[in-house]
């Protein structure tokens, strides 16, 4: 069984990587509008990601016997001022996600729930993968 407090940061967790879709989703429109269909397409790539980390939270609450609970998603931003201050905001959200997921560690070892800190472990390195492609981007 999750602790209380262990269910609670995983259900954030839920609703933070579904932000995270709909952030890159919103993205994914602005570069169509400004006729960018290979940007759209890449971010529209990231949008499917980030559901499908939300969806691996949620199904992980679900097999550890949890309730999973679905909070309102914030609305994302709508405009950015050009491409690269849409790359900016990527790397600087992945970077903030990154914090939220070390959080999770940190709340995993205090509960001493193994089985989610081997669970976490994936979003660990997949949030240095995900950081040093963005920052290889804005650097080209
Ligand atoms: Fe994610
Ligand atoms: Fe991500």
């Amino acid at each position: 069984m999750l602790t209380k407090k262990m269910e609670k940061a995983l259900n954030d967790q839920i609703n933070a990587e579904f932000f995270s879709a709909f952030l890159y989703l919103s993205m994914s429109a602005y570069f169509t509008r400004k006729n960018l269909p290979g940007f759209a397409h890449w971010m529209n790539i990231q949008y499917q990601e980030e559901s499908a980390h939300a969806m691996l939270f949620f199904n992980y609450v679900n097999e550890r016997g949890g309730k999973a609970e679905l909070k309102a998603i914030e609305k994302p931003d709508l405009e950015w001022k050009d491409s690269i201050k849409v790359f900016e905001a990527v790397l600087k959200h992945e970077q903030k996600v990154t914090a939220l997921i070390n959080n999770l560690v940190d709340i995993s070892i205090l509960e001493k729930d193994h089985a989610t800190n081997n669970k976490l472990q994936w979003f660990v390195a997949e949030q240095v993968e995900e950081e040093a492609m963005h920052r290889k981007f804005l650097s080209s």
